[in-house]
């Protein structure tokens, strides 16, 4: 039966306030950013992906990180996590006192090199002085492994270059994986076969899983990790998101649809949906546009509709 060996509880990590906000066309202020950080972080998620400690001229949108990192209420067992690109990143995060950082490298050379600057190597040389320079601070560090299901300019990668990367973090020490579908490439049956790979290759590593919907994949890719043991999941509030330097990048799976989804499947998530479809409907007003979100346009499945009888 479908989920028989699913995790009892998914843990799901917001991405919105950065994954979201890094490519929005107007700026969102810093007192909004950390309103709804503060919001986010009463619902019930496991981990909040706060900003990014990277170049203001790459990602301006997220220019303010540390005042974000700084402002926001920490609320004890939620992990507060930013991404970082080099050792000038972790600087500053580990200056704003963060929970973790997450490392990033896309195992697409052409990726990496138009997302980072940097080659595979540089990226991994950058994150060997990461690691000595957090070495004996409470600093968790995840890493993730970016277009782990293919890259826009590379195609679709080996699963065995996924396993080589996640090999060179977890022996310089990083806690945790992420396994990240940046631009929308990953399909159910693929993600099976990866989840597998990673959790019968590193048995005792936290791995999380971090989709986009581009190709309307996201939440059947979510039923395929779930299905592999994965209990882990990155989301946005409303489906916003996108890497700015892929072409065609589109937003993240939803939040709030992946948590209706997970528990009308009988799948916790201790999330509290009422909160998070309220907080989706302020994007509208923060960022001047509609959202993908679906739930919050439609209601969840048991909102019934005033009935009339047909004349
Ligand atoms: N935080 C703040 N500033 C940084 C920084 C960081 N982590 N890393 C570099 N910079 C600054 C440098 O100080 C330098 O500033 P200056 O021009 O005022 O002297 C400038 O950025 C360029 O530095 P350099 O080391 O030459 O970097 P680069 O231009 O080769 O860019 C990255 C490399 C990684 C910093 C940049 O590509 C980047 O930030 N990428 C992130 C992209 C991203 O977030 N993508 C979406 C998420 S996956
Ligand atoms: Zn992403």
């Amino acid at each position: 039966m479908l989920f028989e060996n699913a995790p009892r509880r998914i843990h799901i990590n917001e991405v919105s306030v950065r994954d979201g906000f890094q490519s929005e066309a107007r700026f969102v202020p810093t007192e909004d950013k950390i309103r709804l950080i503060d919001a986010l972080s009463a619902t019930g998620l496991a981990r909040i992906e706060v900003t990014s400690f990277v170049s203001p001229k790459a990602i301006p949108n997220l220019r303010d990180a540390a005042e974000v990192m700084q402002g926001i209420a920490r609320r004890p067992g939620v992990i507060y996590t930013a991404l970082v690109p080099n050792e000038k990143g972790a600087e500053r995060a580990l200056a704003c006192g963060a929970d973790e950082i997450n490392l990033v490298m896309s195992i697409g050379e052409k990726h990496n090199r138009a997302n980072m600057r940097m080659t595979c190597d540089q990226s991994l040389e950058q994150f060997h002085r990461i690691m000595a320079l957090v070495a004996g601070t409470p600093l968790r560090v995840n890493g993730t492994i970016a277009t782990a299901f293919g890259c826009p300019f590379d195609g679709e990668q080996p699963l065995d270059r996924v396993l080589w990367a996640a090999d060179e973090y977890l022996a310089m020490g990083m806690h945790s994986l992420t396994l990240a579908d940046t631009t929308g490439m990953a399909h159910p049956r693929q993600v099976a076969e990866f989840c597998d790979a990673v959790r019968d290759a590193f048995p005792r590593v936290p791995v999380t899983v971090h989709f986009h919907n581009t190709r309307g994949m996201g939440l059947a890719n979510v039923v395929a990790a779930v299905g592999a043991g994965i209990d882990s999941i990155d989301a946005s509030l409303g489906g916003i998101g996108g890497c700015p330097y892929a072409p065609g990048a589109t937003g993240n799976i939803c939040t709030e649809d992946t948590v209706h989804m997970l528990e009308a499947c009988g799948v916790a998530t201790g999330v509290d949906l009422d909160v998070l479809l309220a907080l989706a409907a302020t994007l509208l007003d923060l960022l001047g546009h509609a959202v993908p979100g679906q739930v919050l346009q439609a209601g969840t499945r048991t909102t019934l509709r005033p009935f009339r009888e047909a004349a």
